[in-house]
Formats: C-alpha cells, sequence, structure tokens
C-alpha cells in the first residue's frame, strides 16, 4: 500500500538548502511562513549555508519584499509578539532573502527563476539543495507543479542534491480532482519528495496523540468498542467567513475542515497500532481507517449556513449569503455535523460524531472519548446518586491538554457524586511554549521527515469517504439549514445521536449525568 521511500532518520539534518516560496506575497506566507523561518533561525534549526527566494506573479525588487518580510516577522512571529524583533537575527535572514517575479505557468519565467537559483546557490553554497513551498491559491498548483519538472528545477526522485515541494490544502475538491492533482504531482516528483501540509499534524496534542496511546499501557486494553460509547470531535471557530468568502465558497466546512484536519485527528485516535512510530507504518494505519469507514448515510449528516447577527466576540455579521465573495444562492455550507462508523473489529457500532463550523459560541477543537454507562445497579441502591460518563477530553485548541472526567464522591454522610477532572495542561506542565505548527512542520521538510504530512493515497482515502456527500449536495438545490451566530449551528445536529438525546459536549461545559438514579419502585 506504502508508496514512500524515506530517507533513514538517522542521517536526517538541516544540511545546506534553499526555500523558495511560490505566492511569497500572500497571507499565508505573511502570517505563518516568513515568521516560521525567522523562528527556525532563532533556535538555530537552518545552516549557515541557506537563502530564502520569494516568487510572486506581483513585481517587486529583493529590498521591497524584505520589506515586507521584516513587517511579517515583526508582527507576526511569535517571540517579536513577546519580546520584540532580534534585529541582529533578521538582518542576518533578510541578507540571505531575494525575490523573482513571474507567472506561474510561464516556460520563460521558470528558465529565469532557473538562472536565478543557480547563481543564488553558487553563492550561498547550497549544494543544490530546494524545498519549494506552493502558498498560491490551488488553481496554480497543477502549472508550477509541471513547470518544476519541465524546466529541469526539480529531478523526479532527486536525493543528492535533494529537491522537495510542500504543498498546502486544498488537495482537489473532489475525489476526481484530488486523482488528477496526485497524478500532475507524481509527473514531477517521487511521492517522497511530496510534503502535504496539514496543519494540525504540527499541533504537539496531536503529536502527543500517538504517545497518549501507545506509551501508557492502561489505554490500549480499553480502547475499543467495547469500552467506548462514542467519540465526537469538536473543532469550532467564532468568526464568520467575511474575510475570505471567495475561497470559502468554493470549498465550505466538509472540504476545509472536515476531509483533512477532523479526518487527521479521527484517524490518529482510531487506528491501530503502528509496527514503528514511522511516516510509512503510520500513514498506513491512517489510511486503513479511511478505507474502513461505512458509506455515510444522508440522514446522518446535517449542514448549515449562519444568518446574520451578532458573533461571540460581540461583532456583528452579515448573513454568510452577504459576505463578500459568496454567491447570492450559494448552498455552501458554514457548518456541518455527520456521524460515521468504522467498520472494523476495533470500532464496529462505535459512532464518531463530528461538527466544526464558522460562528460559533466559541473557538475549540477537541477529542471527546466518551466511555459506556457503568453497571447501575450499585447506584440504584442509594439515593439520589448520580453518575456521569467517563470522559478522555484531548484539547487541542485553544489550551493544550488532555483531561480525565471521572466521578468522585462529594465528602460527607450521603452517596453524593460529583464529576470531577483530572488535567493535564501543556504550558503548565512543560513550562514552555509549543512551537507553531509551521515551525515543526518546514523543518521535518528540509530534514527529509514525512510523518506529519499527508501521503497521496492517505488524501485519496479520505477524499473516498466525503466525495459522495459532495456529490449529493453538489446534486440538491436544497438549502442548507439556517443558523444564528453564537449557537452550535442548526438544532437538528442533536438528531444524529443515538437515541436522539442531544450529546454534544465541549470540556468548558458541563456534560447531563447519564444516570439519575432514583431508588426504583419495587413491587409494583
Ligand atoms: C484552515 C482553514 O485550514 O484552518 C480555515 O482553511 C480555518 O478556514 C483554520 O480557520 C483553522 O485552523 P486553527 O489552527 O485555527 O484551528
Amino acid at each position: 500500500m506504502s508508496t514512500d521511500n524515506e530517507a533513514d532518520p538517522a542521517q536526517r539534518e538541516e544540511g545546506p538548502h534553499s526555500i523558495v516560496i511560490f505566492g511569497a506575497s500572500g497571507d499565508l506566507a505573511k502570517i505563518k511562513l516568513l515568521p516560521a523561518i525567522y523562528e527556525l533561525i532563532r533556535e538555530d534549526l537552518l545552516p549557515e549555508h541557506f537563502f530564502l527566494l520569494g516568487y510572486a506573479r506581483t513585481k517587486m525588487s529583493d529590498d521591497e519584499f524584505r520589506a515586507i518580510c521584516r513587517e511579517a516577522i515583526t508582527k507576526n512571529s511569535r517571540s517579536t509578539k513577546k519580546a520584540g524583533v532580534d534585529e541582529e537575527l533578521l538582518k542576518k535572514l533578510l541578507a540571505c532573502t531575494f525575490y523573482q517575479a513571474g507567472q506561474y505557468g510561464d516556460a520563460a519565467d521558470f528558465a529565469k527563476l532557473k538562472t536565478r537559483m543557480a547563481e543564488l546557490e553558487t553563492k550561498h553554497k547550497t549544494d543544490g539543495n530546494r524545498l519549494f513551498y506552493m502558498s498560491t491559491p490551488p488553481e496554480a498548483f497543477e502549472p508550477i507543479v509541471i513547470g518544476l519538472g519541465q524546466s529541469g528545477l526539480v529531478v523526479r526522485h532527486a536525493t543528492t542534491p535533494w529537491h522537495r515541494l510542500i504543498i498546502e490544502k486544498p488537495f482537489g475538491h473532489d475525489l476526481a480532482s484530488a486523482q488528477k492533482l496526485n497524478a500532475t504531482l507524481n509527473s514531477s516528483f517521487g511521492e517522497e519528495q511530496v510534503f502535504r501540509i496539514d496543519h494540525y499534524l504540527g499541533k504537539e496534542t496531536v503529536q502527543n496523540l500517538a504517545v497518549l496511546r501507545f506509551a501508557n499501557s492502561i489505554f490500549e486494553p480499553i480502547w475499543s468498542y467495547k469500552y467506548i460509547e462514542h467519540v465526537q470531535i469538536t473543532v469550532s471557530e467564532v468568526l464568520s467567513a467575511d474575510d475570505r468568502g471567495g475561497y470559502y465558497d468554493q470549498s465550505g466546512a466538509l472540504r476545509d475542515m472536515v476531509q483533512n484536519h477532523i479526518f487527521q485527528l479521527m484517524a490518529l485516535v482510531a487506528m491501530e497500532p503502528p509496527a514503528a512510530l514511522d511516516a510509512r507504518s503510520i500513514r498506513d494505519e491512517k489510511t486503513k481507517v479511511y478505507k474502513s469507514i461505512r458509506p455515510i448515510a444522508a440522514s446522518n449528516v446535517v449542514r448549515g449556513q449562519y444568518g446574520p447577527g451578532i458573533l461571540a466576540n460581540g461583532k456583528s455579521t452579515a448573513g454568510y449569503l452577504d459576505a463578500k465573495g459568496v454567491s447570492p444562492d450559494s448552498t455552501t455550507e458554514t457548518f456541518v455535523a455527520l456521524k460515521l462508523y468504522i467498520d472494523n473489529w476495533r470500532w464496529s457500532g462505535t459512532p464518531f460524531y463530528i461538527r466544526t463550523g464558522k460562528c460559533m459560541p466559541t473557538k475549540v477543537s477537541e477529542v471527546l472519548v466518551r466511555f459506556r454507562e457503568p453497571p447501575r445497579t450499585l447506584f440504584l441502591k442509594q439515593h439520589s446518586a448520580v453518575v456521569y460518563p467517563n470522559e478522555l477530553v484531548i484539547r487541542v485548541a485553544p489550551e493544550e491538554g488532555i483531561s480525565w472526567n471521572i466521578n468522585g464522591k462529594v465528602p460527607g454522610g450521603t452517596l453524593d457524586i460529583k464529576r470531577v477532572s483530572m488535567s493535564f495542561d501543556y504550558a503548565d506542565t512543560f513550562k514552555t511554549e509549543p512551537p507553531e505548527a509551521y515551525e515543526r512542520l518546514l523543518h521535518d521538510a528540509i530534514t527529509g521527515d514525512q510523518t506529519l504530512f499527508i501521503r497521496g493515497d492517505e488524501a485519496e482515502a479520505a477524499w473516498e469517504v466525503i466525495d459522495p456527500i459532495v456529490q449529493r449536495w453538489k446534486n440538491s438545490t436544497k438549502q442548507p439549514l439556517q443558523y444564528a451566530p453564537n449557537t452550535w449551528g442548526p438544532a437538528e445536529s442533536a438528531d444524529i445521536f443515538d437515541g436522539g438525546v442531544n450529546r454534544w459536549t465541549i470540556s468548558s461545559e458541563t456534560a447531563e449525568p447519564i444516570l439519575a438514579c432514583a431508588l426504583p419502585q419495587t413491587g409494583g
């Protein structure tokens, strides 16, 4: 199944290289990539022989691009936000920063880029090792990939020097386009040269999932349908789609969040223990999860679109259909909730519930694993005993950490039970701020470690699950259900729970007790 052909982990180091960012004047570069490169220099994770080349359609000089870098780094780097910019370091980075303007699909412009690269590589002694980053709108992906191959800027399967490509989602907008994109990628690059970024995999808590599950022997024996009643994943955002209506309207919550970020979380929770914690083994196991998902029934999917109103942050928003860049009769969903089943020996019968949306009451990314009820008999013998479900909550954002919700006895003469939480918080425990996801991922691509990147067949397997929903919606004229900002989406999202009882919960809300144990009426 696996097609990766990785470098030996023991050989990995940050050797001389260059980074070329396509779309260097865009928001992703300014907000995430340039600050991440600065942080890597600060952490001494970039080599002495290095240069950065920005490439985009806008004409500008090296100095004008350096001014953009300076502003982006000063404003957006995690260390500069706290302690201001380190001028010496910034100057060091800017001294090896350059810019080249050009079209994305133009052979003559790629020939110019090749000449420029050769000059800079000689000057900066980068040995011809190249990391390309596509931070462009998706329409530019295929022209760039073809241009890189045809110009000879990239040699397929090259190892000495190495040539790699980082690509940021969307990896296609449905199964067919994802397959086409993969075929194009594979015409210029070997799979071992392609690094498909899902920034969720760069988050500490997400990486910690494998440690939690496999470095602690208490979890594996109970990690199955036998003990787990259901799993739910909530990824919510307070903001509307106002700033990026043009992009969002082509995408929607299912494609923007579920097919990638949320499926990655789900796969790491659900996968079998891999044979090793390496790229091939982990990506094989995640792919198997997607392949085991039962087709999702239409009745198990709820889609919503926000109307006008006041956001949780107090600001008002127009309804989605009035957002800039959004078609006035758009059926694009800004909220989706769904239930799915992973039909394998571990999970058969345990539903996985997923919800994500814009304009929600709070920004949170959480996985909640709810365990089955304890036998009731014991508590039925007591007056007013109330038992809560055990839950393991994996908090990805805003505060990264893990909590156990368990039952504890309230001190006193009666048997009162209270839900108590045992919590582990990353920041408190390790007294250190985790690196930004992009720092970790960029560094891994530089050192050739694909573990935290999505493999081509894995992306396609995820699309195979989502595609029938995408096609169903494409062929439907039905509008998504409306919901008001600052709510958890359409009330119908509760109906997908088994038994129709709303079980959506996040750690900052109190869960309903599952057993309200009044004394049974006997003799009747
Ligand atoms: C991006 C989506 O991939 O992830 C955005 O395109 C979304 O729409 C963002 O806002 C959420 O990321 P995070 O890290 O803030 O949860």
